[in-house]
């Protein structure tokens, strides 16, 4: 579907905790078209290069993104209040595929990888098992808004809060009650690395939205090249087109 790009304004901001925040952003006709683990490219006044951010919640109007402050374009977006406008280029790239609703699945989702997963627990309600993995109690972001949709399970690294380790050790946990039809998986390259695995030995389906370095987001720098495997052999994907959610088996993780 062709991406649209515009001027829209913030209509609500939150901060979760001293470096993450959630905009909510009016602009109809982009969030009609945009579906789970698809994202945005945002243009942050004063920076050339725009910076993606994956959709959290969408409605017929509005679109939540949730980001964490990263570098210098992060730290001044977190600066833009409600009554500003975002400059935004999307939806782009591929998002999760749909299953049926009453598909058991598994959301596996570590960090600030956490937040894009929250669409699909809208979408699986109560056939939806989210497991989310922080450093610790005071990262922890969006926990009752899952709770609200899902059955949610909480790792911490340092176990502060929930089940002392990492989303893998929640996984092995969830599958030994039962299988689940498919995995869908956002977070860092490790964890991701670690879902995979489990995923594979267990013989389940698994989605992973992966991050890469991007500039334009639509396919025309090759900055997001990545490694997958196509009929045997290894090729470069573009993260931003043929991604950011890949196959499991497809990406060299
Ligand atoms: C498809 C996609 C979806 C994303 N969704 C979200 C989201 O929902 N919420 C969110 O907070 N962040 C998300 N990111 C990451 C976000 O784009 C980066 O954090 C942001 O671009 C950093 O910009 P900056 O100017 O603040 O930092 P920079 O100064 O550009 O970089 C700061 C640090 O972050 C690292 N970094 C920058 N970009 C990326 C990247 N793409 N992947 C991994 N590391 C990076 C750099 O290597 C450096 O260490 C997403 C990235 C991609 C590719
Ligand atoms: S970011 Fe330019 S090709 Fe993907």
């Amino acid at each position: 579907m062709a991406y649209l790009q515009g001027s829209f304004p913030i209509i609500q901001k939150q901060q979760f905790n001293s470096d993450t925040y959630s905009f909510y952003i009016r602009c109809p006709e982009m969030a009609a078209q945009t579906v789970p683990g698809q994202f945005v490219n945002l243009k942050i006044p004063g920076f050339s290069l725009r910076r993606p951010i994956s959709v959290c919640q969408r409605d017929d109007e509005v679109l939540r993104l949730v980001f964490q402050i990263r570098g210098e374009g992060t730290k001044e977006l977190a600066a833009l209040e409600p009554g500003m406008k975002a400059d935004l280029l999307g939806p782009l790239g591929n998002g999760f595929p749909q299953l049926p609703p009453k598909a058991k699945v598994i959301l596996a989702g570590g960090g600030i990888g956490v937040p894009p997963l929250l669409a699909l627990a809208q979408v699986y309600g109560r056939n939806a098992t989210a497991l989310l993995g922080f450093r610790n109690k005071e990262s922890l972001i969006l926990e009752g808004e899952f709770a609200a949709e899902c059955d949610t399970r909480v790792a911490t690294d340092d176990g502060s809060f929930g089940y002392h380790g990492f989303v893998t050790g929640l996984l092995e946990r969830r599958l030994s009650e039962g299988p689940a039809d498919m995995i869908f998986a956002c977070g860092p390259l490790a964890m991701l690395k670690g879902i995979a695995d489990i995923a594979e030995k267990n013989q389940i389906p698994c989605k992973v939205s992966v991050e890469e370095r991007m500039a334009c987001g639509i396919g025309a720098c090759l900055v997001c090249a990545c490694r997958t495997v196509r009929d045997g052999k290894e090729i470069y994907s573009h993260v931003c087109t043929d991604g950011p959610v890949f196959d499991s088996r497809e990406v060299v993780l």
